[in-house]
Order: C-alpha cells, then sequence, then structure tokens
C-alpha cells in the first residue's frame, strides 16, 4: 500500500501518543501483514512455558497474529532433543513445527553446537576427540535429519567466541576436545542432512565494530575464512540483547555497528540476521514513559537494518511479553515489545510505523524477491562464485581442511572413499579409507600435500596446506 506524506504524518504522530492508539488507528494492519509486504521475517521465539500450556490464550492469538518467524526458547536444544546419548525427544520441537506450519510461518532451529544446554553426559566425554566428533555428527545427523525440509534456517553454532577478546570461547566442550573445526564440521555435516536450509552462526555482542579488537572484527576474519574454504555458512545472526543506551554506563554497541558488519558480510554474499533482539533496562530503576519511547527508537533503528539492507531479512525478538522474559537473570527489565499485561508497548508502534511507512529506494529490487533468493542454495545472481556452491551440487565430491582434519563431502552414502595423501613429488604419504567423512591428520607434518579421493567412480584430487 502507497502512503501519501499526510497519511505518514499522522501514524508518526499517533505513535508519539504511546501504546494502543496506533492500534486502534491501523487495525487491519499487523507487524505481520506489513513485514510480509516488505519483504522481511519479524518473529519473536516462542517461549518454553507455551509448550507447557501455561500462557494465555491471547498470547498465541498475537504471537500468530503478528510474527511470521518462529523460535523455539528452549525446545530444540541440545539438552532437549538429546537428554540422554543416542536418544531423541522431538516432542516439543514438533508441537512448534506443526504450529508453524498450521500458521504459515518461517522456521528457525536454535541450535545445534553450543557450549551451554549441553547434558552431563556429552561433558563426560571432555577432549576425547573422536568420542565428540561422532556425538555432534550423530547429533546433527539425527536431528537435522528429523526436521528435514521443515526447518527453514539453522543457528548451527552458536556463541563460540569468547566475550572478552577477540579469541574462540576456549571453555566449550567442543572446542577444547575437537578444536576450532568443530565449527567447520557442524556447518558441513548439516549442510549434507539438509542441503536446502540455511545455515548461521550466531553470537551476541556483534554490536560493537568490525575492527580486529572487537568480536564481529574476529567473527569477519573467521567468515571470510569459511567462505574461501567452502563451508557452507550462509547468514550470521546477531542476537542483539542490548542494553538501553541511558542505563548501561558501559554499553557501546549501537545499531551503526551492526549495520557496518551487514555490509561486510554482503561482500561476502552471506546475510545479517538480527536472532534474538531484546533492548532491556537496569533491572530496579523506575522506567518512564519517555524511556520507553526511546526503547521504541532503538528498536526502530535496528529494524532499519533489516530493512534497508539487502543481505538483512529477519528481525526476531527473544521473547513478546515482559512478563515472561529470560531479561531478569541478566539484571535486565521491560526489554520486549508487549508489557506485562500482554499490551502493545511504544516499541510495538516504533515498530508498526517504520513498517508502514517504509519505502525502498526506487532502484532497488523488491525485498522480498532479492533477499528471499539470495541464499547459497538457489542464487546464482548474488553467489560470486566462491565454493559454497560446491556443497550445493548434489552428491559432488568436495573436501577441505581445517585445523588437522579433513573433511570429505559427497560420499555416495555408506560407501567408504580411498583418501591418499602424496608430497609434491607424488610420493605417497598416507593412506586411509574414509566412512564418516573425516580423516584425522593429527600425525602428518607441516607442509603442501596432495589430496586424493577416490569414492567409487568418483575422484577428486585437491591441493591442501598442513599447518
Ligand atoms: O528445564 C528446567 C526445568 O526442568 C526446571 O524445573 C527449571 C527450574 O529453574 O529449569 C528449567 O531449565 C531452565 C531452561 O531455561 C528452560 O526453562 C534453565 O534453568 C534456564 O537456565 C534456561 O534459561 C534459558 C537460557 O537460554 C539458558 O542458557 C532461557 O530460558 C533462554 O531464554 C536462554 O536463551 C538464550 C539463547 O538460547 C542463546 N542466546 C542467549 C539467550 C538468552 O540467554
Amino acid at each position: 500500500m502507497k502512503k501519501t506524506h499526510a497519511f505518514a504524518g499522522l501514524v508518526l504522530s499517533t505513535a508519539l501518543f504511546g501504546a494502543g492508539l496506533t492500534n486502534a488507528f491501523a487495525a487491519d494492519e499487523t507487524l505481520r501483514s506489513l513485514a510480509d509486504k516488505n519483504g522481511i521475517y519479524i518473529g519473536a521465539i516462542l517461549n518454553s512455558q507455551w509448550f507447557n500450556g501455561g500462557l494465555p490464550g491471547n498470547y498465541e492469538q498475537i504471537h500468530k497474529s503478528q510474527f511470521n518467524i518462529v523460535v523455539a526458547e528452549n525446545e530444540m536444544k541440545f539438552d532437549a532433543t538429546e537428554p540422554s546419548e543416542n536418544r531423541f525427544n522431538y516432542n516439543n520441537g514438533d508441537k512448534m513445527v506443526k504450529y508453524a506450519k498450521a500458521n504459515g510461518m518461517r522456521v528457525r532451529g536454535h541450535a545445534l553446537a553450543w557450549h551451554s544446554q549441553v547434558p552431563n553426559w556429552v561433558n563426560n566425554y571432555k577432549g576425547n576427540k573422536q568420542k565428540l566428533l561422532s556425538v555432534l555428527k550423530n547429533h546433527i545427523k539425527n536431528v537435522v535429519g528429523h526436521w528435514k525440509g521443515q526447518i527453514d534456517e539453522w543457528d548451527v553454532v552458536n556463541e563460540a567466541i569468547s566475550n572478552n577478546e577477540p579469541q574462540w570461547r576456549t571453555g566449550s566442550v567442543w572446542y577444547q576436545g575437537i578444536g576450532p573445526e568443530f565449527i567447520d564440521s557442524a556447518f558441513v555435516w548439516t549442510h549434507e542432512v539438509d542441503p536446502d536450509a540455511e545455515l548461521c552462526y550466531n553470537d551476541y555482542n556483534l554490536e560493537q565494530g568490525v575492527n580486529p579488537k572487537a568480536k564481529a572484527g574476529f567473527l569477519l576474519e573467521q567468515v571470510k575464512r569459511w567462505v574461501k574454504n567452502g563451508i557452507p555458512i550462509h547468514c550470521v545472526g546477531s542476537q542483539t540483547h542490548v542494553e538501553d543506551t541511558t542505563t548501561d554506563k558501559h554499553f557501546i554497541g549501537s545499531p551503526d555497528s551492526l549495520r557496518s558488519l551487514a555490509k561486510e558480510l554482503a561482500k561476502l554474499n552471506v546475510k545479517l540476521k538480527i536472532t534474538e533482539l531484546d533492548i532491556g533496562f537496569k533491572s530496579g530503576i523506575n522506567v518512564s514513559k519517555s524511556d520507553l519511547e526511546r526503547q521504541g527508537q532503538t528498536f526502530r533503528q535496528y529494524l532499519d537494518i533489516i530493512l534497508e539492507e539487502p543481505n538483512a531479512d529477519t528481525y526476531l525478538i527473544w521473547g513478546v511479553s515482559d512478563k515472561w522474559s529470560w531479561l531478569g537473570g541478566l539484571n535486565r527489565q521491560k526489554g520486549l515489545i508487549y508489557d506485562d499485561n500482554l499490551k502493545p508497548k511504544p516499541a510495538f508502534d516504533s515498530i508498526l510505523v517504520r513498517l508502514q511507512t517504509y519505502e525502498p529506494p526506487k532502484d532497488t529490487a523488491k525485498k522480498d524477491s532479492t533477499v528471499k533468493d539470495s541464499t547459497a542454495k538457489d542464487s546464482t545472481a548474488l553467489d560470486p562464485g566462491q565454493s559454497i556452491k560446491q556443497f550445493n551440487a548434489p552428491n559432488s565430491l568436495s573436501l577441505h581442511v581445517a585445523g588437522r582434519t579433513l573433511f570429505v563431502t559427497g560420499l555416495a552414502s555408506k560407501t567408504a572413499a580411498k583418501v591418499d595423501l602424496l608430497d609434491l613429488q607424488g610420493r605417497p604419504v598416507y593412506s586411509t579409507n574414509c566412512i564418516n567423512g573425516t580423516v584425522d591428520l593429527s600425525n602428518i607434518a607441516e607442509g603442501l600435500y596432495v589430496v586424493r579421493v577416490q569414492n567409487g567412480s568418483t575422484n577428486l584430487t585437491k591441493r591442501i596446506s598442513i599447518k
């Protein structure tokens, strides 16, 4: 719907008077209908209480009428889906997928490889590389396989970077046991199981610039490497759990900084998604009406990134109502867009109005065709020819090295591949059979080699560097 300036001005001024008025004014429009029009996804988690029927009826009514994408707060995490070894529980996840289908919503899966909410039985294998590799692979094979074709995008790896300095999170069970290549492995395995799913790396504190001293700067270097090595990564999820500027003296993030990350990712044909947004105030302070209006403006500034950057498509809030929010545990409050009584706050109005009034620049393609078709799986226009494509070609053999592990993908199922490592003079150095897609190169000296993989009638030879 095209709006006149007078209409837009009226809507804006209505928003300034606070929650409720805008809704009465635009009774027929929802965040969802406007997100659809703008070609973006807007969503909120389904809180854990929803799965036990512990929420009032209007919660679900609001959720399905206002949002077109959904993610489970806890129910698809490792401890929920594989509480004991190789015994899987999909009940809650199935419930959400059914709900999403019934209501025509996109589904995010959260999260496959994360250091938190890992059941104790996994921690018992601490430091055992081979075992942890097979645990992670088996988890991915089962969980992603169970929802293949039903989950549109996965947080494959969550929070693998340290929060204090730009380096890997070394305390993670996966990092300690496997090394950073657990990340590469998780992406490759997920893609093998569901080649149509969009695969994200997800983390917080990415709104602090892309310089090498910031988390986003470190991440960007990794994304460049992953893309160069053909690791199937299609998106970065910025959780964006931020605090209202005036109550957090240490606040150094900003929407502009996150936008600069989006622009850098665009050069790599990788998307940026906002996946867990909340903008809380310090617990205990008295939050005034003008605080809530300022909060709304910050919600709007983050939305602008999603509307304006061609490689950004998702705006997901980590909760619906302030009444059911994890923020209390972080000493924050009132970070969401509905209040304790499920009444829309000024932040809701601010988002609604921005969606109503946004006019894409005339010379750009419609956001919905640009964004939805730009995943590596179907894009030809935006794909700069990086080796992500190799992973998308069904049944094509490909290989790459991460750390001291060689990954072979595209193996004909259940067929062992013969893997030969040769030096640059063509002399055999090492030979093995590879069944599960990985070869341990821990005992090979540093240097340049040629790897030859033979799998049935398919062969692949590639030069690799072991460091
Ligand atoms: O399942 C148990 C239940 O059996 C027990 O009775 C109850 C008693 O407290 O605890 C329940 O587990 C809680 C779980 O949520 C499910 O409700 C845990 O104690 C609690 O720590 C856990 O918190 C979740 C947190 O992740 C854990 O890291 C939050 O709900 C969830 O909102 C939060 O989500 C994370 C994202 O996954 C990743 N990014 C950060 C975000 C916020 O922390």
